[in-house]
């Protein structure tokens, strides 16, 4: 896989996506990423409805304060008219590349047949995507789109949906391996995504369980992607895209994290969240991230129920400093249970056989 990748105007540094995850790659998160190794980030969904925009949820997801660029933002709805404002508006606010989200399963967005929903009216999905293709087109804006395999078993339209967008002018496409009826159930399925991948000439990023550097490689292989995107093994495990990116260039794996690395990793990530989210709403929203990072360590979930009980910054980062100095009295690195799990690559292996 060569390093560089063309997305428009603008050369990413590598191949390795963080997913868009709304109310996780925030803007520390997203950098963080960056950090370690991933090559793009999308931010959150931003509505396209006008009357949130004021909205401190809405003010926050749109901020990219000292953001690497190129700024991508993705935007949600299922008006035209709309979304191509909305585009316009993300646009005026510092986006280079607007991201259309077909991919949420979320119930509040899919009620109101935005997000995946959209697949199942592919006359609305497309004039959803010539309304924004015509704003940002000649503003010199790349348009991409995120979305699943189908609708449902019964109705995996991708492919007729992917041909449909090239031709309207999406300049790269995400596709999750799972249809929108499965939310987060059963495994990804990748024969989709090879076939979509083999019918269009636009880029075309796999997406969906990849949790590990051989996983990340069959995928690769079996779909003959462009890009891959990792968004829940990003989770607690941000340091996963140099893993990967490291194991796809050599094919070898890089020693996990020493325990201070992660540590020290982690409360920067902190001192960056609390920055953005204050100290009453960033202690309880770090919480989450902090969960990620202890799971499945020795005592993770006993400590992950105390720092429920942490209302303040500097308990939250004391509590985590003793916890992990605690850690690396008996461990050097950061013990296997977040060691790579190459199970589920082996079994992709063996379906592309
Ligand atoms: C908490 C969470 C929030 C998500 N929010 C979004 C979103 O706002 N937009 C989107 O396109 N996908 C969203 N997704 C889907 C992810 O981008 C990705 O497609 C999915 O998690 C599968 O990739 P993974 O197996 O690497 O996690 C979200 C996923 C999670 C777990």
């Amino acid at each position: 896989m060569p390093p560089g990748f063309q997305l428009g105007p603008f050369t990413l540094p590598n191949r390795l996506f963080v997913a868009p995850m709304a109310g996780v790659t925030d803007r520390p998160f997203r950098q963080l990423c960056r950090r370690l190794g991933a090559g793009y980030a999308v931010s959150e969904m931003v509505t396209s409805r006008k009357e949130l925009w004021g909205s401190l949820k809405t003010s926050r997801r749109a901020d990219h304060t000292g953001e690497p660029g190129p700024i991508a933002v993705q935007i949600a709805g299922t008006d035209a008219a709309m979304m191509a404002e909305a585009a316009a508006y993300n646009i005026e606010r510092g986006a280079r590349i607007i991201d259309i989200n077909m991919g949420c399963p979320a119930k509040k967005v899919c009620n109101k047949w935005a997000g995946s929903a959209l697949m199942r009216n592919e006359a609305l999905a497309l004039e959803i995507v010539q309304a924004v293709v015509a704003v940002c087109e000649p503003r010199g804006v790349p348009v991409t789109l995120k979305m699943r395999t189908g609708w449902s078993l019964e109705e995996r339209n991708a492919l007729r949906l992917a041909r449909a967008f090239e031709a309207a002018g999406i300049a790269m496409l995400t596709i999750h391996g799972r249809t929108r009826e499965q939310g987060y159930k059963g495994l990804a399925e990748y024969d989709t995504i090879a076939a979509v991948k083999a019918a269009i000439k636009i880029p075309v990023v796999a997406n969906g369980d990849i949790d590990s550097p051989e996983k990340a490689r069959a995928v690769l292989a079996y779909t003959g992607a462009d890009a891959l995107m990792i968004g829940r093994a990003a989770q607690g495990r941000p340091w996963i895209f140099r893993e990967v990116a490291h194991y796809l260039a050599t094919g070898e794996h890089l020693p996990v994290p020493t325990v201070q690395e992660a540590r020290d990793v982690l409360t920067e990530h902190l001192h960056d969240h609390y920055g953005l989210y204050g100290e009453q709403s960033g202690v309880r929203s770090a919480r989450k991230h902090i969960g990620w990072a202890v799971r499945g360590l020795p005592g993770g979930e006993a400590f992950r129920q105390h720092m429920n009980t942490l209302e303040r910054c500097d308990q939250q980062l004391q509590a985590l400093r003793d916890w992990f100095d605690t850690l690396g009295q008996t461990h050097d690195r950061l013990p296997a249970a977040l060691a790579a799990n190459d199970d589920d690559a082996q079994d992709l292996e063996s379906c592309a056989a």
